[in-house]
This record gives structure tokens, C-alpha cells and sequence, in this order.
């Protein structure tokens, strides 16, 4: 049986690690001193749960069951602004069901939290990797904003690490997780059952122009790159109208503007683009179209353009079985307040789906709020959350 009480004390412990001071905010990003030290923190209570312990070459944690097992878990680095569950909630469910298993003698649960889900380095950095789909020599490659590469990263968890895990030994992942948007909340739902997780797409672009006086560079002569940036997103807008859906997301969520002076007209800007949607070819239709503005631009303002590499998951359906099981738990434990439904953020489980069937289930995020630091859900629904989950890990290994 698991314990609801104890599952809830782990969440909380595991929160001190980056605990910020405003509301119940974490600042965890992967590989940083606190992700570190949560993660050797996870690795005992592994231990502790009768788990085998393992940590992979990118970081990602592991506590496996013996022989095969069913995978759950989810990972343990946060946003650089980010809150108490996100990815958190899953891997202490994970570990809460393997410690009741290891009580009554099964079934055989093994647990992981995944290394850089939020992407400091790329988008869902651990498992990507994990999965063979980025060979590690390129992810090595990769930076994060303050040029760091993912090969200088992962070497401060070397002490740790070990080879990667063979997914064979698993029969199937399952992942816990806040839904991170309004839905459940809004309808005083307690669990969605994930049908799909759409796909992304991720891409620094850089304009180049010229730094110059911001008082005496008149306006035709200027070669303002910040101007680009503004034309650019004005631009894509306008032209995404003819191919988007209501559900399309896209997001300039991080400028770095040169030099970023009052008084200077900015030379140069570098910023990521990032766009999602549940349909692969609308996804490509989408790039097109950024492709071709910013080349568009580019040559109206006199700017140098460059595009980064681009970075990306497809959208992936859930397993029917898996899914099945979350939704017969469901019904018996909260029967009328229960849902299926589409996953609009990103999760590991969409890497894990190469190598098993995988599925997910949400609780409700309180006013939709998730990557910063009023994220929070009822801990009476975390607690429906967890035993859903343990009544789905029940049905399958029966
Ligand atoms: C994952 O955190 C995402 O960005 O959806
Ligand atoms: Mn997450
Ligand atoms: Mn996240």
C-alpha cells in the first residue's frame, strides 16, 4: 500500500534542494549545485527503497528493480524559475510506489529521473540522449545561453556516472506530472489521462547589424538589430494565421540583446524560437515560414543571419494498454472526475516511447500556473494522483 503522508514528506524534502524564497519556487536548473546534490540525495532513497543504483554518462538517475520492470519516474532538474512538481511530483510518486512494493514484495517497479527535461542544454536533453536519437558526441556540442557546452556539464556528475541502461529490461513507462495548463482546474477535475504528447520545435536565431550611437545614427542608416527581432515576430504572427490552430503555440522566450545599452543602437541579437503543435507537417509548415521571415527581414534591415540547430521532438500517441489501466484506475478512484486529454508540454516520456510503450497522467495545476514559482496543486489531489497511478502499476503486473 503506499503511504500518502510519507510520498507527500519526500516531496517536500526534496524541495529543500533550490528551494527559493517566494511561495513554494525551486531553482534546480540540471547540473547545478542543487540539482546535484537532489539527485545524490534521490540516489539513497533509492538505495533505501531496495533499488539498484545507477547514474548514466548525462546524469539521469536510475534505481532499478531486479530483473524485468515496469518503468516510472519522470526528472528532478527544474526551469531556471520553476516550481515545486514540476518533474518532481513524478519521480516521488515513482519512488513512493517502489517503496511499497518493496514492503509487500512486489511487483517489480524500477524508478529514473531524467536529466535536463527543462532543457538548459536543448529540449529534454537526458532522455533525448538516452533514447539514441542525439548521439552523445553531438549533444556535447550543445550550450546552454551562457555558452557553457553540455560536455563541460555532465563532467561535473563524472564522479557519479556510470554506462548507460538498457532499455530492454523494461515493459513499459509510466509518468506522473502536473498538467501545467488550465484545464483540469478550471473544471474541478482530479485526473487527466494523456492521449498525445505534441511535438516541438526549437531554434536560436541570430541578427547581426551594426553597433553604433543611439543619437546620432540617423534612422535610414541604422542597421538596428533589435528592429529585426521586432519585425521578425510581428511578421510571423501575421503569416502563422493561415496555418495555425487554436492549440499552436509559439514562443520568443529568451533575447539576448548586444550590447543592451540606453545609448546604443544594439549590433546584434540572439534569441530562441520555439513552436509546438500536435500535427508533425504543421510543424514543418511552421518552420517554413520562420525560415523564410527572417530571411525576409535580413535583407530589408541590411542584417546577417544565422540559424542555430534545430531541436525537436514528434508529437507521440500513447499506448493503448497503458493508458487503458490509467483509465480504469481512474474511474475507480475518481469516477466522474476524470478526463482524457492532450499533453501541450514537453515530457520524457515521448523519448522513452521509442524503446516501450509509455503513457502519463495529470493532476491539476491551481489557476494553470507551471514554470515559475506559484506552481502548486492540492496535496488532496496529489494524493488521488499517486493512487491512480499505483492502482494502474496494480492492473499491469497482475
Ligand atoms: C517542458 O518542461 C516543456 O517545456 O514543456
Ligand atoms: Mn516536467
Ligand atoms: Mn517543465
Amino acid at each position: 500500500m503506499v503511504n500518502p503522508d510519507r510520498f507527500l514528506k519526500s516531496l517536500h524534502e526534496l524541495r529543500q534542494f533550490g528551494a527559493s524564497g517566494v511561495g513554494k519556487g525551486v531553482v534546480r536548473p540540471a547540473y547545478s549545485d542543487e540539482d546535484i546534490a537532489a539527485r545524490e540525495w534521490l540516489m539513497a532513497q533509492m538505495h533505501d527503497a531496495g533499488l539498484s543504483v545507477h547514474v548514466d554518462p548525462v546524469g539521469s538517475v536510475w534505481g532499478l528493480a531486479e530483473g524485468p520492470s515496469l518503468l516510472l519516474g519522470s526528472h528532478s532538474d527544474s526551469q531556471p524559475e520553476g516550481g515545486w512538481l514540476d518533474g518532481a511530483l513524478g519521480v516521488m510518486a515513482a519512488l513512493e510506489i517502489a517503496r511499497a512494493a518493496q514492503e509487500s514484495g512486489g511487483p517489480a517497479v524500477s524508478v529514473v529521473s531524467f536529466q535536463d527535461e527543462e532543457g538548459r542544454f536543448g529540449v529534454t536533453t537526458g532522455s533525448t540522449v538516452w533514447s539514441g536519437k542525439l548521439p552523445l558526441e553531438d549533444a556535447d556540442k550543445l550550450t546552454d545561453k551562457a555558452g557553457v557546452t553540455f560536455a563541460e556539464a555532465r563532467a561535473r556528475m563524472a564522479h557519479l556516472a556510470g554506462d548507460f541502461v538498457d532499455p530492454a529490461q523494461f515493459t513499459g513507462f509510466i509518468e506522473m506530472h502536473i498538467e501545467q495548463g488550465p484545464w483540469l482546474d478550471k473544471s474541478g477535475e482530479a485526473i487527466g489521462v494523456v492521449t498525445d504528447i505534441v511535438g516541438i520545435r526549437d531554434m536560436r536565431i541570430t541578427f547581426t547589424g551594426e553597433q553604433n550611437h543611439a543619437g546620432t545614427t540617423p534612422m535610414h542608416l541604422r542597421r538596428d538589430a533589435f528592429q529585426g527581432l521586432n519585425d521578425f515576430a510581428t511578421h510571423i504572427n501575421s503569416t502563422f494565421a493561415d496555418v495555425v490552430t487554436p492549440s499552436t503555440v509559439w514562443t520568443i522566450g529568451h533575447v539576448s540583446l548586444h550590447p543592451n545599452a540606453s545609448s546604443i543602437v544594439p549590433g546584434k541579437v540572439t534569441f530562441s524560437m520555439q513552436w509546438r503543435d500536435g500535427d508533425a507537417d504543421r510543424l514543418n509548415r511552421m518552420e517554413g515560414i520562420i525560415r523564410e521571415a527572417a530571411q525576409t527581414v535580413a535583407e530589408a534591415r541590411d542584417l546577417q543571419l544565422e540559424f542555430g540547430p534545430l531541436l525537436g521532438l514528434e508529437p507521440v500517441a500513447m499506448d493503448t494498454r497503458l493508458r487503458g489501466a490509467l483509465a480504469d484506475s481512474a474511474a475507480t478512484h475518481v469516477p466522474d472526475r476524470w478526463r482524457e486529454m492532450p499533453s501541450g508540454a514537453l515530457h520524457d516520456a515521448t523519448n522513452v516511447a521509442v524503446h516501450m510503450p509509455v503513457a502519463m497522467v495529470f493532476v491539476p495545476s491551481i489557476n494553470g500556473i507551471s514554470h515559475a514559482f506559484g506552481e502548486d496543486t492540492d496535496e488532496g489531489d496529489l494524493v488521488k494522483g499517486l493512487e491512480v497511478l499505483a492502482g494502474a502499476v496494480a492492473r499491469l503486473t497482475n
